[in-house]
C-alpha cells in the first residue's frame, strides 16, 4: 500500500535523539494532517502495556526465588505465569483505550471483536520465548497493528487476516539487560529504550538500518536432518569456507525470536526458522511473529521470506496460521532463498 494510501500512518519527521517515545509518537501526529490523534493514543496505550510487563518481568524471579509456590506471592496475590500476564495487561489495557475493534493474541482461540470500539485491529504474541523465562534469558512483546478493513457494524476475523503489506505500526519490545521498544509507522524503524527511574522510554535508536550484509547466522541447526535438501545446503554452504563470501558466518542462537531477529535488525545477517518435517508449516506464527518482523526489517532495508515468496504478500487464512520465516539482510536473504529455490547448490 502507498504511503500516501497508508491511513493512519504517521508521515515521516526526522527523530530527534533523546525525545521519549510519546514526545516521537506527538510529532508523527502533528504532521500527519487531519490526525484524530487516536492512531498516537493507541500506540501510547502499546507502551502503557510493555511498560507495565516490564515491571513484572523485572521481579518474575522474585516468586521463584522467595521459593513461592507460584500460587500466592508476598501480596497474597495470584502470581500468574508470566505469558498469560503479559496477555492480560494488554487485553486490558487496550480494551480500555477504546481504539481496538479487534484484538487477537497467541493466547487466546478466537479474536476478541468490540463493536463499539475503534478502528483498529491490534495482534500480538503477549510474551515471546516463553521456554525462556526460567532461565532468565530474555523475552519479548510482538505487535501488529492494522485498520479494520469493513468499515462500520460489527468487526469480522477478515479484518484481522490481512496482509503484512497493510500494516500501519508494527513493533516489539525486547526485555533484556534494559527495555527496548522498536517501533515502525511505516517511516523508518526507531529504538527507544526505558529509563526505569523515569518510566520513559528515550529515543536511542533512531532510524535502524540493517546492514545490506551480515556476518553472522542464527538458526536451530538442531533441525537440520528435518530440514528440506535446499535449506540443508544453505547451512553447508555458511558453515564452510569461503573468504570471498566472509564464510564461515559466526553462529548465535538464543531461542527468542525477539532477541535473535533484533541482533540481526542492528547487526545485520540472517535468522532461519525453515519449515522442516516436524513443522511443515514452519513453527512461527504468520500473524503476530513473522509478519511484524518482516514489516520491520523491510522498513529498515532488509528483507523477509518464506523461502518461497515475500512474508507481506501472504495472503493470512488463520489467526494461528505457522510459516516458514527467513529475516535479515538482503544479500543473507537472497542466498538462502536461492539455495531453497535450487537456483544455487
Ligand atoms: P513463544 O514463546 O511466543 O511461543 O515463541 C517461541 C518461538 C520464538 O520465540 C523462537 O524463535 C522459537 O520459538 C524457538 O523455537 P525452537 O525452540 O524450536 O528453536
Ligand atoms: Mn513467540
Ligand atoms: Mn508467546
Amino acid at each position: 500500500m502507498s504511503d500516501s494510501l497508508r491511513p493512519s500512518a504517521h508521515p515521516p519527521h526526522p527523530p530527534v535523539v533523546g525525545t521519549t517515545l510519546r514526545e516521537h509518537v506527538l510529532l508523527g501526529m502533528r504532521a500527519a494532517a487531519g490526525a484524530s490523534g487516536e492512531f498516537t493514543s493507541l500506540l501510547n496505550h502499546i507502551s502503557l502495556a510493555v511498560r507495565i510487563i516490564t515491571s513484572r518481568v523485572r521481579s518474575a524471579g522474585l516468586a521463584d526465588m522467595l521459593g513461592y509456590t507460584g500460587d500466592t506471592n508476598v501480596q497474597g496475590e495470584e502470581v500468574q505465569k508470566l505469558d498469560e500476564y503479559a496477555n492480560e495487561v494488554l487485553l486490558s489495557v487496550l480494551e480500555r483505550s477504546g481504539h481496538c475493534c479487534l484484538l487477537a493474541s497467541e493466547e487466546l482461540e478466537e479474536a476478541i471483536f468490540n463493536e463499539k470500539s475503534g478502528k483498529y485491529v491490534v495482534l500480538f504474541d503477549p510474551l515471546d520465548g516463553s521456554s525462556n523465562i526460567d532461565t532468565n534469558v530474555s523475552i519479548g512483546t510482538i505487535f501488529a497493528v492494522y485498520r479494520r478493513r469493513t468499515r462500520e457494524g460489527k468487526p469480522i476475523l477478515d479484518d484481522a487476516l490481512q496482509p503484512g503489506r497493510d500494516i500501519v505500526a508494527a513493533g516489539y519490545a525486547l526485555y533484556g539487560p534494559s527495555t527496548i521498544f522498536v517501533l515502525t509507522t511505516g517511516h523508518g524503524v526507531h529504538g527507544f529504550t526505558l529509563d526505569p527511574n523515569v518510566g520513559e522510554f528515550f529515543l536511542s535508536h533512531p532510524n535502524i538500518r540493517c546492514p545490506p550484509k551480515g556476518a553472522c547466522y542464527s538458526a536451530n541447526l538442531g533441525n537440520y536432518e528435518r530440514w528440506a535438501p535446499g535449506a540443508q545446503r544453505w547451512a553447508d554452504w555458511i558453515n564452510s569456507e569461503d573468504k570471498d563470501h566472509g564464510l564461515p558466518y559466526g553462529q548465535r542462537y538464543v531461542g527468542s525470536l525477539v532477541a535473535d531477529a533484533h541482533r540481526t535488525l542492528l547487526k545485520g545477517g540472517i535468522f532461519a526458522y525453515p519449515a522442516d518435517k516436524k513443522s511443515p508449516d514452519g513453527k512461527l506464527r504468520l500473524l503476530y511473529e513473522a509478519n511484524p518482523f518482516a514489516f520491520l526489517f523491510e522498513q529498515a532495508g532488509g528483507m523477509a521470506t518464506n523461502g518461497a515468496e515475500r512474508i507481506l504478500d501472504v495472503l493470512p487464512t488463520a489467526l494461528h496460521q505457522r510459516t516458514p520465516l527467513v529475516v535479515g539482510s538482503r544479500e543473507d536473504v537472497l542466498h538462502f532463498r536461492e539455495f531453497l529455490t535450487g537456483e544455487r547448490t
